[in-house]
């Protein structure tokens, strides 16, 4: 089943509205056909960054949002205002907001049932913690964490799914996994999913995410369940960030 690699770019905190720009403008002409490619800012450089990303085909994504849509809820940003800003993707269940803002999986649940009421392309974090791995807990983690974000979605619903499987040890700390845990882990989640939605699991992209950098791109992107990369500390430089998409040119 031939699956469009899907590249994105977890910027987290950094990168200011001029940066962001301006990393758009010198990506824009570096999108080969065939790759699927997005960048995620700050909730306050989504706007201008998706102006700055206008007519090209590079993608915008939150890297969070709450489940309600408007309302007296002080501090919070909705699908809708997301959308408003010109954004197509939403991150969620990132295990650095698992971590330090309480992220559990019923709120990526209603997270994601909000999102995709808005039309917009949720990317869905999940991947076990060392001491979860070195405790042979990695599939009953994957596993929950699967069951727990799709609870009570109908498969027809979840069309534009994508999983990112980011390893916690994995995250900022160049500790790659090798491509054979990444391949397991994907075909794990991908049996996973199977359970849930049926055969939309083919089509479902399962990016992998944790230290991604172009040296080591091009071979786990060569596995068969990968299906692209959420980038975080690469995601930074445009020299870096550019060579990881011409990685998942085929
Ligand atoms: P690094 O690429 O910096 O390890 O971050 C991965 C990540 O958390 C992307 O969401």
């Amino acid at each position: 089943m031939a699956r469009i690699p899907f590249i994105a770019g977890n910027w987290k905190l950094n990168l200011s509205v001029a940066e962001g720009v301006a990393l758009v403008q010198g990506l824009k002409d570096k999108v080969p056909a065939g790759v699927e490619v997005a960048v995620c800012p700050t909730f306050v450089a989504l706007y201008p960054v998706a102006q700055a990303a206008k007519g090209s085909s590079v993608g915008v994504g939150a890297q969070d949002c709450y489940w309600k849509e408007t309302g007296a809820f002080t501090g919070e940003v909705s699908p809708t205002f997301i959308a408003d800003a010109g954004a197509q993707y939403v991150v969620l269940g990132h295990s650095e907001r698992r971590q330090f803002f309480n992220e559990t999986d019923q709120t990526v649940n209603q997270k994601l049932k909000a999102v995709l009421a808005k039309g917009l392309v949720p990317i869905v974090c999940i991947g076990e913690t060392l001491t979860e791995r070195e405790g042979g807990q990695l599939e009953a983690v994957l596993k929950r964490q699967v069951v727990g974000a799709l609870d009570g979605i109908p498969a027809a619903q979840l069309e534009t799914l994508v999983i990112a499987y980011e390893p916690v040890w994995a995250i900022g700390t160049g500790k790659v996994a090798t491509t054979q845990q990444a391949q397991d882990a994907h075909a794990f989640v991908r049996a996973q999913l199977r359970a849930v939605v049926g055969e939309l699991a083919d089509r479902v992209r399962i990016q992998y995410g944790g230290s991604v950098k172009p040296d080591n791109a091009k071979e786990l992107l060569g596995q068969p369940d990968v299906d692209g990369a959420l980038v975080g500390g690469a995601s930074l430089k445009l020299a870096d960030f550019a060579a990881i998409v011409a990685a998942a040119k085929a």
